[in-house]
């Protein structure tokens, strides 16, 4: 059954990755992109998102979203993980001057939703401001949306707590207010955090083959090498963790992931901010929150090898899969 997908993303080189995924994948329709402040300001993840359609020819519409969180200032990473230019520093989208979509991206999300009810899945690996501010608008939405697949936070699980702070990781810690909006929603919503994502690794050895096997491959392989160092030099690992791209082989490999159905919540509190929680039943009472699906434990060579299988398999990426063997990193930044 094909999927029909909107991707909201802040590229960023794991979005990069998810995003030539599923413009690639046989089962998924991308419908479009929208965009959101994140892994740098939205000018920059905007213009990114818009070169990577430019360049691959993905022949969908870019929507500029939100620039800072619903409460507070736009928090500015120190590390910037992802470059200064959020491809890795590469400068590829320097000169590239983005033809965006007028309307806001909570606008074409509720358009969007409106005009196809049920059918629309919306895969979110960035701050959920523009699925949150959708919501504000529109709140009948959320019994339209066929599901949501969110990158973002982390419950513990194997002692999994945050990348940005102890407790907090990045995508819930730029809008604590926002992730909480869209996990307490009346819609059907997937989560994948650290707890899973970071056992989703792309070895040294992986990337290489990559870089050989495709022009997507070569161009992933081109941006990442920042990325890569950063997880070397912090979690000692031997390549890098894949986040988005387990958000998007989730809804396309569910059977690679163990998930359970819990009530959530992200707090925002001062100095808790973007901590995710699953709710214990006296919390669950009170809160009368829906239950949302959480990938507790994943397959994570798996889900890599799906992932080239779509961005460039071919006989030397088959191989260096066969020898992957990695540790797991601890993840802070
Ligand atoms: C998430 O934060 C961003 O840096 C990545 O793109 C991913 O969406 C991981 O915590
Ligand atoms: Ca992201």
């Amino acid at each position: 059954m094909t999927r029909t997908v909107i991707l909201d993303t802040d590229p960023g080189i794991d979005d990069a990755m998810a995003l030539l995924y599923l413009a690639r994948h046989p089962d998924i329709a991308l419908h479009s992109v929208t965009t959101v402040f994140g892994n740098g300001p939205v000018d920059m993840t905007a213009r990114n998102a818009a070169f990577l359609v430019d360049r691959f020819a993905l022949g969908v519409p870019v929507y500029r979203g939100a620039e800072a969180p619903l409460a507070g200032d736009r928090h500015v990473p120190a590390l910037k993980v992802h470059g200064e230019d959020g491809l890795g520093d590469t400068g590829l989208a320097a000169d590239f001057v983005p033809m965006l979509s007028a309307k806001p991206a909570w606008q074409h999300l509720v358009d969007t939703i409106l005009a196809n009810p049920g059918q629309i899945t919306i895969v979110a690996i960035a701050p959920l401001t523009n699925l949150a501010l959708a919501l504000r608008h529109r709140p009948d939405i959320a019994g339209l949306v066929d599901e949501v697949i969110v990158m973002g936070g982390a419950f513990g699980r194997a002692g999994r707590h945050g990348n940005i702070r102890p407790n907090a990781e990045a995508n819930f810690f730029y809008d604590p207010l926002a992730a909480d909006m869209v996990l307490a929603a009346d819609w059907r919503v997937s989560v994948v955090g650290l707890d899973v994502t970071t056992d989703c690794i792309v070895t040294s050895r992986q990337a290489q083959a990559l870089a050989r096997s495709s022009e997507a491959g070569a161009f992933l392989f081109a941006v990442s090498r920042g990325y890569e160092q950063i997880y070397r030099d912090f979690d000692g690992i031997d390549g890098f963790c894949s986040h988005d791209v387990a958000a998007a082989v989730l809804l396309t490999d569910p059977q690679l992931f163990e998930t359970e159905e819990q009530a959530l919540r992200v707090d925002t509190s001062a100095g808790l901010e973007g901590h995710a929680r699953i709710l214990d039943q006296s919390e669950r009472a009170l809160g009368r929150r829906r239950r949302q699906r959480i990938g507790v434990r994943v397959d994570g060579r798996a889900v890599v090898e799906t992932w080239f299988n779509v961005i460039g398999a071919d006989h030397a990426v088959q191989a260096a899969n066969a020898g992957s063997r990695h540790g797991t990193p601890k993840e802070r930044r």
